[in-house]
């Protein structure tokens, strides 16, 4: 297959890089409207074909085009790609609304195209791990999901921190729990310009799981953590811990009688932790094979249009209620 890259800032190589990595990828063709990004990538990438625009990718003969512009652009670009009737991976988040990503989905539908969303958190060891583990029902019920990703800048210039940081934690948790969110309460400020830097999103189920995702730009430290709460396991997953990332703890409460609850006769359960082995094969190469795949083999892949579009439909929802100074609300 030929495949083209539209965008070489931060993100852009990395695509490079693994679609060249694959030996079902013939040719891989670039552009970038900032020259210098083309030259410095072609010296580490000489194989890669550089193209003058976006215009001629389009008109070239490739299979498949990667879009790592910024979000504001991925709708238009990608509309226009899908109807070239070329294949689609876009970054996340898949766009800046859920009325542009239903567009997409539709546009690809329309087209037999694939459509895939590059939520590359869903391809790590640690989180397909973590997906087996609650689905062979060992954490039990899901009491909550409780996210903190925070780190000093990269202040995005087209999004606040929501849209920048939390489609990984959202992304993660629509992958891993069954349940999905009802509504969304949010809060945030901004302290430089007019996008927030930080903010607390509080998901809501039917029932009594809860999620709650805290994201910041302006943190001295990094910390990039999920703790999963359930009846019968507790998970904890330290994506700045070199190895031993998802950690599993046989915890909890366990309340002996109804009475005891009140007479605090509730016994703490700290059993044996383990840290069970992980894949360690990047999870932009298997975004990428399970792109190739989908081509290939006419089917879905597994962050398609639909889960790109249930993420957006979150961040949009949080940034109303940011607005609303943190009202519910409710996601259709
Ligand atoms: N999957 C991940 O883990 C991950 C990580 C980082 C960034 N991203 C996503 O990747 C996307 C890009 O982020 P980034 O940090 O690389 O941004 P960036 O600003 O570093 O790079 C964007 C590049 O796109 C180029 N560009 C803009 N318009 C163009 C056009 N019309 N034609 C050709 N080139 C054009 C810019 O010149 C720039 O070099 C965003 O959607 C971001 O959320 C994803």
């Amino acid at each position: 297959m030929k495949i083209a890259v539209v965008g070489l800032g931060y993100w852009g190589p990395n695509l490079v890089r693994n679609f060249s990595a694959s030996d079902r990828v013939s040719d891989v063709l670039c552009c970038d409207l900032d020259r210098e990004r083309v030259k410095k990538l072609v010296v580490k990438f000489p194989h890669v074909q550089a193209v003058d625009s976006f215009d001629e990718i389009l008109a070239s003969n490739c299979d498949a085009v990667g879009i790592a512009t910024p979000i504001s652009q991925h709708h238009s670009m990608g509309m226009r790609v899908l109807r070239h009737g070329k294949h689609l991976l876009v970054e996340k988040p898949m766009a800046i609304s859920s009325r542009e990503c239903e567009e997409l989905v539709r546009c690809a539908e329309d087209h037999k195209r694939v459509l895939m969303v590059d939520h590359t958190f869903l391809y790590t060891g640690a989180v397909r791990k973590m997906k087996d583990i609650i689905e062979r029902g060992d954490v039990g019920d899901i009491y909550y999901f409780d996210s903190v990703r925070v780190n000093l800048g990269l202040f995005q210039h087209d999004v606040n921190v929501i849209w920048d940081l939390a489609p990984h934690d959202l992304s993660i948790m629509d992958f891993m729990l069954a349940q999905k969110p009802v509504a969304v309460s949010a809060v945030g400020v901004n302290h430089y310009d007019h996008m927030e830097d930080m903010a607390y999103l509080a998901l809501h189920f039917e029932g009594k799981m809860m999620a709650h995702v805290h994201v910041n730009w302006l943190a001295p430290v990094k910390i990039r953590r999920i703790l999963i709460g359930g009846s019968k396991k507790m998970i904890v997953y330290d994506d700045m811990e070199p190895s031993e990332k998802v950690k599993v703890y046989d915890s909890g409460v366990k309340v002996v009688t109804r009475e005891g609850i009140y007479k605090t006769l509730v016994e703490y359960r700290t059993g044996d932790m383990f840290a069970p082995k992980l894949d360690q094969s990047e999870a932009l190469g298997l975004v990428v094979k399970d792109f190739l795949d989908a081509i290939e083999l006419g089917r879905k892949p597994v962050a398609d249009g639909e889960t790109g579009l249930r993420i957006v439909r979150i961040l949009e929802a949080a940034e109303l209620s940011v607005k609303k100074g943190g009202a519910k609300v409710h996601l259709q």
